[in-house]
């Protein structure tokens, strides 16, 4: 029996790639070359935002991006989510305050932010959450009203959409991740989009050093720069991108019409019918009581017969030994947070899976509703 893993990055043919691939190769252009330019220059057009910074990765983008911010004291973000959320403030001496989620669409709530902001709140960070979008709208009146930064931790989102154009230009800042299990990927590697044109110079300058051409520098900054191998990924990833999300898109009605039918199981809800998720992750939440299994138990029944899940996220920031020990999150109530990361589960889902393979995972699901290992 073949096992269906989680994920398998879909990727653009070698003979896309292997022209440009030749040429750095031959020339010896390896960094700082054209085709990392290219691509932010293509990533930036596909968003409609005036500037993309590409990096080494997603961590390191929102690492530099709160940094050139001058973020200072707390920052407020959702605990469920990816450790690398987190640690880019704590990298930056901030300290982090976490904040609950909404059951059903797993980002941000906005109704409980309010009360978390003190006189040391510098910014607010939102997660769309697998892909799907936060309420822009009403983080950006929150943002506003109290004269904070906004950043989105947009590392699921590239390909996602918000009234039916890409998800971006929102808030201070959006980072992005090109790591495999993203969409668009260079192996490892990161964005940065903003419309602050000094903002996002002074990132230009952080992912190299903080130094200008004469070596002088003027700002701290450390290495983060994306190689042209990378950017060569990157750009012809972006040849696919739509596809890959429609492809994406089409599996997750697919195995919508099947799971939803079981009581106890139900997916993550979309703001609005406006909007399109990457589905960087495809999600059940399964209510024992109702379904007759947990979430672990349904991993067990699925492992058994050959295919792979995971538990994003999970445990939550709160819950994880090197946050347990920080004030700003322990013992802090985050009851949403607590029971969706306890009880999701992560089913495969990548572009060229097919319509039998869906119909296994789910004939699992079915046989662990009804015990049948
Ligand atoms: C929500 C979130 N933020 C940030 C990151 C960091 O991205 P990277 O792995 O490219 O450093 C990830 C990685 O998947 C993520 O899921």
């Amino acid at each position: 029996m073949d096992t269906i893993p989680i994920m398998r990055p879909w990727l653009p043919s070698f003979e896309t790639l292997a022209p440009m691939l030749r040429e750095v190769v031959e020339n010896g252009l390896i960094t700082n070359g054209k085709y990392v330019r290219l691509f932010e220059e293509r990533v930036a057009a596909y968003l409609g935002v005036r500037n993309c910074v590409a990096v080494s990765s997603g961590t390191l983008a929102l690492t530099i991006a709160m940094g050139m911010l001058e973020l200072t004291g707390e920052v407020i973000m959702p605990s469920f989510t990816f450790t690398a959320t987190a640690h880019a403030a704590i990298w930056n001496k901030l300290d982090v305050v976490l904040v609950d989620i909404d059951p059903e669409t797993f980002n941000i709530n906005p109704d409980l932010i309010e009360k978390l902001i003190s006189p040391r709140t510098s910014a607010l960070v939102a997660v769309h959450m697998f892909g799907n979008p936060c309420d822009v709208d009403r983080l950006a009146e929150i943002a506003n009203k109290h004269k904070l930064r906004l950043i989105y931790d947009s590392a699921h989102a590239l390909g996602s959409h918000y009234r039916a154009k890409p998800l971006a230009g929102f808030g201070n800042v959006e980072i992005f991740s090109l790591s495999p299990t993203k969409i668009v990927t260079s192996a490892e590697g990161g964005l940065i989009a903003t419309n602050d044109d000094a903002l996002a110079e002074r990132c230009r300058l952080a992912r190299n050093q903080g130094v200008h051409a004469d070596y002088d520098c003027s700002l701290l900054g450390t290495n983060a720069r994306m190689s042209e191998l990378h950017g060569i990924l990157g750009l012809g990833s972006m040849d696919i991108i739509d596809a890959a999300v429609e492809k994406k898109n089409v599996l997750v009605g697919y195995y919508r019409k099947q799971l939803e039918a079981h009581p106890g199981i139900r997916l993550q809800r979309l703001l609005d019918s406006t909007v399109r998720s990457t589905y960087k992750d495809f999600n059940i939440i399964i209510d024992a009581n109702i379904f007759g299994m947990n979430r672990d138990g349904v991993a067990q029944v699925l492992a058994a017969r050959g295919i792979a899940t995971k538990k994003y996220y999970s445990p939550p920031v709160h819950r994880q030994s090197f946050y347990r020990t920080r004030t700003q999150c322990y013992d802090v109530a985050l009851p949403v947070t607590d029971f969706v990361s306890s009880n999701t589960l992560t089913l495969p889902l990548f572009p060229e899976m097919t319509f039998a393979e869906v119909d296994r995972v789910c004939q699992a699901v079915a046989a662990a509703g009804e015990h049948v290992g």
